[in-house]
């Protein structure tokens, strides 16, 4: 018989559910949340309303694009934190549901070992995955890490932001150019038209493999501020610009800080995940530094980078191989550590 993972993650503002058969994804399906566009950031209890809706129509979906019918689930993992509580907590109690009403385990996810272990999502059983210990560097909208991956459940953080995560960044400043929500993509896309030397911004000191992008915010933020006292139209028609000064910027700490990871640890096989890892110009830098030093680099393919539900149901279907299963009275949590 095979093994029939269903998976959900509702941490934030999309709501997902997956499917995997023998550790094989057979079906991923996200639904976004537009309500939170109009206010420029998610507004934590329309995610939670918007999640309660969305929940069995993309559980359904994932079954059937799966081609698998409820009694056929051997396992429901859900993610349990870190994340939003009010979203979390629609996950959650679907999960409890279900394992419920089927008679199956139930099976918690940290929302970041799913990020970190993305990278063995395979749709086929061809697909190379990284070989134990790689160095996983984690760019999300809430995390930036660095962990040594030494087995499935077997991870140290080597590095952590201090204050703003990397997508934060991209989101805030992009907020400030009175661009959308989230900003992280827009950037991505503006960087493409602009010079990325136009705008020198600063980067932090930061002893050791932590990150800090909080003074690159600010010093973003005073840039435009002066620039438009003098010229009101300086946002607009340095848009391009200032969008790729930023991005380098970003990328020029993150690869900095990995480079570094790799010359302390003399580990060369690398994977990364979160949704700055959809960024193309961070992709390309770290392509490029892969071929020079010889790294052997994983990056996820694009659907698996933002928070998705393939990537619980990889951890889920790891936990499953273990029995480490969850019992019915588990509570989701907002801070849940790593
Ligand atoms: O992993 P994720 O979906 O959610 C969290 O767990 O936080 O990451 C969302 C973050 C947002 O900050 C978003 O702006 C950023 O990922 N992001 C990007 C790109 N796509 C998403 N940042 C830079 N370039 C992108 N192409
Ligand atoms: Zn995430």
């Amino acid at each position: 018989m095979s093994i029939n993972i269903l998976s959900i993650e509702s941490s934030c503002d999309d709501t997902s559910a997956a499917v995997f058969i023998d550790g094989i994804l057979k079906s991923n399906f996200i639904a976004g949340q537009s309500v939170h566009e109009q206010y420029g950031g998610v507004v934590p209890e329309l995610a939670s309303r918007a999640h309660q809706q969305n929940i069995v129509p993309v559980i359904d979906t994932a079954l059937k694009k799966a081609g698998i019918i409820p009694t056929q689930v051997s396992a429901i993992a859900f993610t349990r934190g870190p994340g939003l509580l009010g979203s979390l907590l629609v996950g959650t109690s679907f999960a409890k549901g279900f394992a419920i009403a089927q008679n199956i385990p139930l099976i918690e996810v940290n929302h970041l070992q799913g990020h970190v272990l993305s990278s063995f999502i395979r749709e086929s059983k061809e697909q190379i995955v990284p070989k134990f210990p790689f160095l996983s560097m984690t760019v999300s909208g809430g995390h930036t890490q660095i962990v040594i991956v030494k087995d499935y459940f077997d991870m140290e953080i080597i590095g952590s932001a201090i204050d703003d995560a990397a997508g934060e960044a991209f989101d805030k400043c992009a907020k400030v150019m009175g661009l959308g929500y989230p900003g992280g993509p827009i950037i991505d896309k503006l960087a493409h038209q602009g010079n990325p030397e136009a705008f020198i911004l600063p980067k932090p000191k930061i002893q050791g493999l932590n990150f800090s992008f909080s003074g690159l915010k600010t010093a973003f933020l005073y840039l435009l501020r002066d620039n438009l006292k003098i010229n009101a139209d300086f946002i607009e028609e340095n848009k391009a610009n200032l969008a790729a000064s930023l991005q380098k910027t970003i990328i020029d700490i993150l690869v900095g800080k990995l480079r570094r990871a790799v010359r302390e640890t003399g580990i060369k096989e690398i994977s990364i995940g979160g949704g700055v890892s959809a960024n193309s110009g961070l992709r390309e830098s770290l392509q490029a530094v892969a071929l020079k030093e010889k790294w052997n680099l994983f990056l996820p393919k694009m659907t698996y980078t933002t928070d998705n539900a393939a990537m619980i149901g990889i951890v889920g279907y790891f936990k499953f191989l273990n029995n480490d299963f969850s019992s019915l009275d588990i509570l989701p949590s907002a801070r849940l550590k790593f």
